[in-house]
């Protein structure tokens, strides 16, 4: 166990230089340092009725038709592996996402949209590729399934029915702790939003507009809201275009006629890099969401016909 944590940590050390990483590293390291104090935590008494392990009840995990014995191993490859930064819940920490609300992981079917997450990793986002055998990532899947149909059938996160909220209030977190209308309008560029999607749809458009696109391929490829990029190397040239990629080590763009450009970055500052994500205030939102939020923005927006 020890070895384990130990190694992620030391792992993810050598990949991330940067000092802003170094200190997430450093949080990561305190909330596993501080996990191990708390192991019994995943403890292999759920009976019918009775909130068992992670307070999940025996109906719920067989309710989600996962194994039992997985969603226990799960536990612990998720509390050793994932909950320094994922939190031990799975409900998010500072800088990772809450997975029981990921649009990714509600999508996934026996791992195909999560092992990717957890094998290649999203190095450049902070989420560090992690040396998980198959079987424990297959495990660690089950934990977070049951975890979604846990959370969903509680009605913490309405994940059959989405709309459960009071559509005055989202109306009001619309106009104002939301900020939504700084960027859109009822009666304009979201109207008829409520005709346009099924309220599942409409919901994961605006939790997770980037996950969505992500996988819908070709889609993503031309949509209005990519980020874009400017790079001002030393000379003063500069370059502009759709972000392709970015980590520590480099910076690549297509520009508008197509031109594939590919930088190192020598340090943090040179060549310049200019980031603009056009839905980086979603990113930054969920965060920021209660439960009820959400709920209450959906059943607003359903209206908007
Ligand atoms: C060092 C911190 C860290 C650790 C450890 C970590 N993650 Fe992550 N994870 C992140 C961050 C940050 C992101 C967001 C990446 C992004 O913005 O695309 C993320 C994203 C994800 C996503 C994608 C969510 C989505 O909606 O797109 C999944 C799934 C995921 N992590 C699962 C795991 C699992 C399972 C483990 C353990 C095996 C784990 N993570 C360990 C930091 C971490
Ligand atoms: C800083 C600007 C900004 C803020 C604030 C913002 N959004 Fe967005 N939103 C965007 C951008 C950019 C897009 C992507 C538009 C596109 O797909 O072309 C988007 C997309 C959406 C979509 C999907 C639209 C579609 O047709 O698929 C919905 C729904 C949405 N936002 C709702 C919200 C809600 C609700 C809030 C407040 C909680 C919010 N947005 C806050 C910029 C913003």
């Amino acid at each position: 166990m020890g070895t384990n944590k130990l190694g992620i940590h030391t792992f993810y050390f050598k990949r991330n230089m940067r000092y802003s990483k170094l200190i997430r590293c450093a949080a990561a390291f305190v909330a596993a340092a501080c996990l191990w104090g708390q192991e019994p935590r995943v403890t292999p008494k759920a009976s019918a009725g009775d909130a068992g392990a992670d307070g999940v009840s025996a109906a719920a995990i067989s309710g989600s038709g996962q194994d039992p014995a997985a969603f226990q191993r799960g536990g612990k490859v998720f509390a050793t592996y994932c909950a320094g930064c994922h939190g031990i819940a799975g409900k998010g920490g500072p800088g990772a996402p809450d997975l029981i609300r990921s649009v990714l992981v509600l999508d996934d079917e026996k791992g195909i949209l999560i092992a990717p997450v957890i094998r290649e990793g999203r190095p450049d986002k902070g989420m560090p590729k992690l040396p998980l055998s198959e079987a424990q990532i297959a495990d660690v899947v089950a934990w977070l399934h049951v975890r979604t149909y846990a959370a969903g059938h509680r009605g913490t996160y309405t994940y059959g029915n989405v709309v459960t909220g009071d559509a005055q209030k989202g109306e009001a977190y619309f106009n104002g702790a939301g900020k939504c209308s700084t960027c859109h309008s009822a009666t304009g560029d979201l109207a008829g939003i409520g005709k346009k999607y099924d309220p599942f749809s409409l919901q994961a458009r605006w939790l997770q507009p980037r996950g969505g696109n992500a996988r819908r391929g070709a889609a993503a490829a031309s949509h209005s809201a990519s980020p874009t990029v400017k790079v001002t190397l030393a000379s003063g040239e500069s370059f502009a275009g759709t972000l392709d990629r970015i980590d520590d080590f480099t910076v690549s763009l297509h520009d508008s006629t197509g031109q594939f450009h590919s930088f190192n970055r020598e340090s943090a500052d040179s060549p310049k890099v200019e980031v603009n994500d056009p839905l980086q205030a979603h990113t930054d939102l969920l965060r920021r969401y209660t439960d009820a939020d959400i709920h209450n923005l959906t059943a607003y927006l359903v209206t908007l016909k």
